[in-house]
């Protein structure tokens, strides 16, 4: 089956008094919401680069490591929205859910994270609606990140259009770190065996250690 008919299953599936002509109705707007999601990444990708340029310019150094970006897939949308029990509308995917539109920014220092930060909090045109910081409180797994979700202008012919996003924000180890959780996470379903979880527990100290001394030389 491919993207668009496992998708159209999945809006079906939760709203089986439509009628098909609704179904794809529903399927093209949360297609041109991907798209209103995608200027929003592209503004915010251009935001930290201005930021990353002018530090770089000024410090000889970049702030920056890289950028990555990502889209919730329409399926994982419906997904999400289902299992909280939410509508399945494009309306409700933008009021209720925060992370549609994914920034990753990398960083070699910590130093360097909540700069960056504080620059998006005071220096965009961003408004900042919500922050997690995992890095003074790591989740009791051991992940650490820095966590914001943000509400981006975005100008469209039809006016102003307020698009929010989740930035994380963390040092090369700690993404290290998180990427082989998550890939441990889906290989166990969730449910590691206890050495697994004390095993990321202790790496997951190293790597913060190494973050703190790095920081100091
Ligand atoms: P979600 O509904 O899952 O998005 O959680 P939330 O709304 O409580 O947001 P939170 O800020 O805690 O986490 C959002 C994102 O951070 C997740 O989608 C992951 O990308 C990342 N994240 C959070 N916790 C962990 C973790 O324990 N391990 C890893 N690898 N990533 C995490
Ligand atoms: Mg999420």
């Amino acid at each position: 089956m491919d993207d668009k008919e496992f998708y159209l299953d999945a809006i079906r599936d939760v709203v089986p008094e439509h009628k098909e002509e609704q179904i794809q109705d529903v399927f093209y707007s949360f297609l041109e919401l991907e798209h209103l999601y995608d200027s929003a990444i592209e503004l915010v990708k251009t935001q930290l680069n201005i930021f990353d340029n002018e530090f770089s310019m000024r410090f000889q150094r970049n702030p920056i490591h890289n950028i990555e970006s990502r889209i919730k897939t329409p399926q994982s949308i419906v997904g999400k929205l289902q299992r909280k029990g939410m509508p399945v509308t494009p309306e409700s995917a933008r009021n209720n859910l925060t992370d549609i539109a994914g920034v990753r920014v990398i960083c070699c220092y910590i130093d360097d994270i909540y700069a960056i930060a504080d620059l998006l909090t005071d220096h965009s045109a961003f408004q900042l609606r919500k922050i997690k910081d995992y890095i003074k409180n790591p989740k009791p797994n051991g992940y650490r990140s820095y966590h914001m979700i943000v509400e981006i202008p975005v100008f469209f012919s039809k006016g102003k259009t307020p698009m929010r996003a989740e930035i994380q924000i963390r040092t090369n180890g700690m993404d290290f770190w998180a990427t082989l959780e998550h890939k441990m996470h889906y290989k166990f379903e969730g449910d590691g065996p206890d050495y697994i979880t004390k095993e990321l527990r202790e790496c997951a100290r190293y790597v913060a250690e190494l973050d703190a001394r790095m920081e100091e030389l």
